[in-house]
């Protein structure tokens, strides 16, 4: 099965260091924020898994539920989190799955056996609440994810739900938006009573 943008999100059942869960379930009515990394006890996961809780308000502002994934245990993960919460200077509440076996990794594509055929990948996906997935990003292992671009693109998700918009080029929330081709000028008066600026036909910015 493929993962793309636009599918569902495949579903499982698994252990985690908040209990066994069954994927679905779990995500509820919320936006979710899934990520794997190579494994425990390791420096660039450790940043990561530090900065996911120190922004658990952020993301809970957001409607979005953070959940990790490496191919360790539970009792690896829970020896761990104490050295995160320790060095990061933190307290992590989020589950983290426990996927020796790599039953969830593989199903996510997330072992890419060129660079390791037991470890997982940097991978981000973006679901929503109807368990579709909205984005997905691969990070190599020595590359830590940047976090202010995680909270981007969901901001830009929700908005571009919200407000039937397009974000441009390094957009931030606050800044102009895109009004898509698929909206004529006309369907555009309605939904867009503000006015907008037509650059070109195709391209037409508005303020939200
Ligand atoms: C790390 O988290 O530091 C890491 C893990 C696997 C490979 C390279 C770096």
């Amino acid at each position: 099965m493929s993962i793309r943008i636009g599918g569902i999100a495949p579903n499982f059942d698994v252990e985690t260091t908040k209990g066994p869960i069954n994927f679905h379930q779990w995500i509820g009515d919320s936006w979710v924020f899934f990520f794997s990394h190579p494994a425990d006890f390791t420096p660039v996961c450790t940043t990561e898994m530090g900065r996911t809780a120190q922004l658990s308000n952020d993301f809970a502002k957001r409607n979005v539920k953070s959940i990790g994934l490496s191919t360790d245990t539970v009792a690896e993960h829970e020896k761990w989190i104490i050295d995160v919460d320790n060095t990061q200077n933190t307290v992590l509440t989020f589950p983290i799955i426990a996927d020796p076996d790599l039953k969830v990794a593989k199903l996510y594509e997330m072992i890419h056996p060129e660079e390791s055929a037991t470890q997982a990948v940097r991978s981000v996906f973006i679901i929503d609440p109807n368990k579709k997935i909205r984005l997905t990003l691969t990070y190599p292992m020595n590359v830590g994810r940047n976090f202010d671009e995680i909270l981007r693109v969901i901001d830009a998700l929700q908005l571009a739900d919200a407000k039937s918009i397009a974000t441009p080029a390094d957009w931030k929330p606050g800044d102009d938006v895109i009004i898509p081709p698929s909206i004529d000028n006309e369907a555009a008066k309605d939904l867009f009573p503000q006015g907008w600026n037509e650059i070109r036909p195709y391209l037409r910015t508005t303020k939200v």
